[in-house]
This record gives structure tokens, sequence and C-alpha cells, in this order.
């Protein structure tokens, strides 16, 4: 099982969950499946990933309740506005198979008509009062994004879903984030396989991290995540394997000391992604109704 993070507006998340982005609709159901049923009680998934049914599906297959799965979603930004996240939510509700979303988040914001961000983001605080979200957050926001957004809407974001891992550590933006009372999760909290500097490097294979697994008798992953939970992220890794669903939830019968997790912190090479000029674009993808 995993331990519970509060959100802001003391809601409980677990805070590991199963990640869903490229795991094909095919695949979803049973990564959700399996992933519920080895303990998992989170998912992390996205309009934009175009498997939203399949997670629904797999949470109704592996016979857990409902109300003991916390489920994450996010609104794409070709539904930005306040009417159009509205719609963006019935849309997900409906491919999830649920009344309700325990936490939906914009999925990045929209810098070139950063107005429409903040209209969706009063979308989701009417969601919020209305009962049909149980929180609300951002993801891939820098610190700028999040003052503009502070600026002109009421309600503080409960998360900020950023790439945070050993090769990227965000220590500038984890700060923006705690002080203004957003939790941090870490999407690619294991790192993928990312360019550095012209190398494909990848923090499951890196020397100290793997130092530290052989001390403890874990994976490179389990480190990782674990240095996640104990510097009090949430972390959403994304696996279609049963073993390494398994061992991604197994990193609650060992602690790293003070040594070990400043270690980590200290491989960060580098953003891959500068969240506060960045403009993501849209890819091309345009969400269907359910
Ligand atoms: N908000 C955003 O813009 C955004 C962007 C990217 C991701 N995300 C979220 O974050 C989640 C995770 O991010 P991610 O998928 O990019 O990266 P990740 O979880 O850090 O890494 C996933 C990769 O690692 C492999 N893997 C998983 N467990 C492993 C283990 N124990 N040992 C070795 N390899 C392992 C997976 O392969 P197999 O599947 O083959 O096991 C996959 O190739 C996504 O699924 C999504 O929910 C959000």
């Amino acid at each position: 099982m995993t331990d519970s993070l509060t959100l802001n507006n003391g809601v409980l998340m677990p805070a590991i969950g199963l990640g869903v982005y490229q795991t094909p609709p095919a695949e979803t159901v049973t990564a959700v499946q399996t992933a519920l049923e080895v303990g998992y009680r989170h998912v992390d998934t996205a309009a934009a990933y175009l498997n939203e049914r399949e997670v629904g599906e797999g949470i109704r297959r592996s016979g857990v309740a409902r109300e003991d799965v916390f489920i994450e979603t996010k609104v794409w930004i070709t539904d930005y506005g306040y009417d159009q996240t509205l719609h963006a939510f019935e849309k997900s509700a409906k491919k999830l198979g649920v009344d309700q979303i325990d936490l939906l988040i914009l999925h990045q914001a929209y810098p070139a008509i950063f107005d429409k961000t903040i209209e969706a983001y009063k979308g989701l605080e009417r969601l919020l009062a209305d009962g049909a979200v149980r929180a609300i957050g951002v993801s891939n926001f820098g610190p700028n994004h999040l003052d503009r957004l502070l600026n002109e809407t009421s309600v503080v974001p409960a998360v900020n879903q950023i790439e945070l891992h050993p090769y990227n550590t965000r220590a500038e933006e984890r700060a923006a984030n705690a002080v203004r009372g957003i939790l941090t999760q870490a999407w690619s909290p294991i790192g993928g396989v990312r360019h550095y500097n012209g190398d494909e490097k990848s923090p499951l294979t890196d020397p100290t991290v793997q130092t530290i697994a052989d001390r403890y008798g874990k994976s490179t992953a389990q480190v990782m995540l674990r240095w996640h939970v104990q510097e009090g992220r949430s972390a959403i890794p994304k696996s279609v394997h049963r073993e390494r669903i398994i061992e991604n939830l197994d990193v609650f019968d060992f602690a790293l000391n003070d040594d070990e997790l400043r270690q980590i912190d200290g491989l960060h090479i580098g953003g891959t992604v500068d969240t506060d000029t960045l403009d993501f674009g849209s890819f091309g993808i345009e969400i269907d109704e359910a």
C-alpha cells in the first residue's frame, strides 16, 4: 500500500499513482487493473492520452470500489475557456464512467493566450464549488504562470505536476510551489529516457543511484520513488509490465538517509522543459466527445 499526502483543501491523495501516458489503449485496461489489484489507489491519466475510457474499464474490472480509487485527469488546451472546461469535465467523466473526478488539472499553461488558461481554471473552480471534482490543480506551470493565476483566480491549485527526476530536480519550481501551498507532483519520476547534452542517459542506470540501490537490495527505480516520497512529493511512474508495476509501489519498507537524499539531489543536470516560456502547442490533439 502507499502513503497518502494531504492536499491544501484537506483531501487525501495516495503519494504514488500509476501513470498511463503513452500506454496504448489496448494495454491500459490491464495495466490499471493490475495496479489496483496489487495495491495502487491512484491513477494519473489525461484527456490528451486518449485512454480515459480504458482507465475507467480497468478500474471497474479490478473490483476495487470507485470511492477507494483516486482518479486524476487533465484538461487539454484545445478545451481551454470557461464553458469549454465545464464540457471537458463532462467528456472525461463520461469516458471514465464516473460522476466525480478526484483531481482535475490543467495540462499546461497556454502562454500565447494566457487569458484562456485563466478562464479554464475558473471553470475548474466552478466544478470544485459544485462538487463535480474534489480538488483542482495545474501541470507544467512555472512560477510566473502561478503568480498570474493566483492574481486572477481564488483557489490555490492543490497540485502542480512537473517533470522531476534526479537529472532534473527542479529546485526553484519546487520551492515556488511550496511557498504557495501547492504540492509538487513528479512526472517522469524515474526519468524515462531523455537527452542530456546530446547523450541519451537515464537515471535508471546512474551509478550513484545504483550504489544506493545495492545498499538496500532495491532497484534504481525504487530508490528514486523513495526519494520523491521522502521529500514529500507525489510521483506517478508509468509501466505496462506487472513486475515493474509491483516494484514501483514497493518502496515503503526502507528509508534513505539524509546523505543519500542529498546525493540524489546533486545529480541534477538540467531542464528539458522551461515551463515559464515554452509554448507546448497542442500537438494537433483534439479531444473527441465521449
Ligand atoms: N503533465 C505532463 O505533461 C506529463 C508529461 C509526461 C508524463 N506525465 C505523467 O507522468 C507519468 C510518468 O511519466 P513517464 O511515463 O514519462 O516516465 P517514467 O514513469 O519516469 O518512466 C516510464 C518508463 O520507465 C519504464 N519503467 C517503469 N518502471 C520501471 C522499472 N521499475 N524499471 C525500469 N524501467 C521502468 C517504463 O517502461 P514499461 O512501461 O515498458 O515498463 C517507461 O519506459 C506518465 O505516465 C503520465 O501519467 C505527465
